[in-house]
């Protein structure tokens, strides 16, 4: 039996709990199918407070060698600033391990109800996640001065576009066969004129796909108007950021929303997270919606080529929503969910 290796960090706040309830469903999962081995790792504002770091020094080279990782959220902002922890762990993984494609499905789970009229929409959102508005390249000067100045610069370079809109286009041809490219090169006339003269060249080589190209609000609206005429949306860093909260809430809440960050040639670990966050207001109170991560559990299985167990797992999913089970916020605990999940894996 072919056993994996995962890396786990649970993280912080509802992390700790989502990531429990999606163990136990891998569990589930797994039996009589593979085995998998976890090693789990502190790595949270809790460690920092006692460590100075969110991880090791060499956290980056112990995670090198897993088949994947799997990641709660981090982020506890009544002791760590955001921009400390978020920078010391879960930004430096996507980049380190090149995942350059964020992966995140909006669509409406069987017995789930959006906020909106529309039905039956299904898109793939695909963040680039290592380069764009979150590079890190800037500064600030004359700090607490009249004169202070601040400078944050994004950083798109050719490689990085072109890998992301490849990634893109060829998820686009095993759906549906339509890609949207999101920028906003009405105003920002050198980046994104750049992003959308790659989408033309990369067009010229997928005949088969369908383009459009979107200014980001646009976009926001359209995802709210008219969802179902969507696939693929192919967005910068934060495009997709945004996005991607967005499609969280018409898909029925964060606590739908999966996501992996996915390293496509594989010359490192890929990383599943949720998207929703570690939310401390709720954290430890078993009422963290858990299908988010399990869902992400999914992803994972995908990409470790055990594609019949994670298309199992997200059926499972839907068989208890389809019960009404987890549907809304507070309608069930996060082990009434779990519990349900596995019930019908197992039945
Ligand atoms: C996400 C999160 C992160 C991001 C934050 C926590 C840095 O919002 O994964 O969507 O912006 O990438
Ligand atoms: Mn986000």
């Amino acid at each position: 039996m072919k056993t994996y290796n995962l890396a786990l960090i649970p993280g912080d706040g509802i992390g700790v709990d989502v990531t429990d309830a999606a163990m136990e469903v891998l569990g589930a999962a797994a039996k009589g199918r593979f085995a998998f081995d976890t090693t789990s790792f502190p790595w949270s504002c809790e460690y920092y407070l006692e460590h100075g770091r969110m991880m090791p020094a060499d956290g980056i080279e112990t995670l090198r060698g897993f088949d994947a990782i799997y990641l709660g959220a981090v982020g506890w902002p009544a002791t760590v600033p955001d921009s400390v922890s978020l920078h010391g762990l879960l930004l430096p993984i996507r980049k380190a391990f090149n995942q350059y494609a964020n992966i995140r499905p909006h669509r409406l789970l069987a017995g789930v109800e959006g906020p909106l009229k529309a039905e039956g929409f299904d898109i793939l959102c695909i963040r680039e996640n290592t380069e764009g508005e979150y590079s890190g390249a800037g500064g600030r000067v004359h700090e607490g001065k009249d004169n202070e100045v601040a400078v944050e610069t994004s950083v798109f370079t050719r490689a990085g576009v072109e890998r992301i809109l490849r990634f893109g286009f060829e998820q686009a041809r095993s759906r549906r066969g339509h890609l949207t490219s999101v920028t906003k090169s009405n105003a920002q006339k050198y980046s994104m004129v750049f992003w959308d003269e790659v989408t033309r060249e990369l067009a010229a080589e997928y005949p088969d796909v369908t383009v459009s190209h979107m200014h980001i609000d646009a976009m926001a609206a359209k995802m709210v108007m008219a969802p179902q005429d969507l696939d693929v949306v192919v967005a910068s860093n934060l495009f997709g950021d945004i996005l991607t909260d967005l499609g969280a809430a018409i898909q029925g809440g964060l606590g739908f929303a999966a996501s992996a960050n996915i390293n496509p040639d594989r010359s490192a670990p890929s990383m599943f997270e949720p998207v929703h966050g570690s939310a401390p207001d709720i954290a430890g109170k078993n009422i963290a919606n858990p299908i988010a991560a399990i869902w992400s559990v999914a992803k994972m299985l995908d990409h470790l080529g055990e594609a019949e167990v994670s298309a199992a797992v997200l059926s499972a999913i839907e068989a208890a929503t389809a019960k009404g089970i987890g549907i809304r916020p507070g309608l069930n605990t996060t082990d009434e969910i779990t519990a349900a999940v596995i019930a019908a894996l197992e039945a």
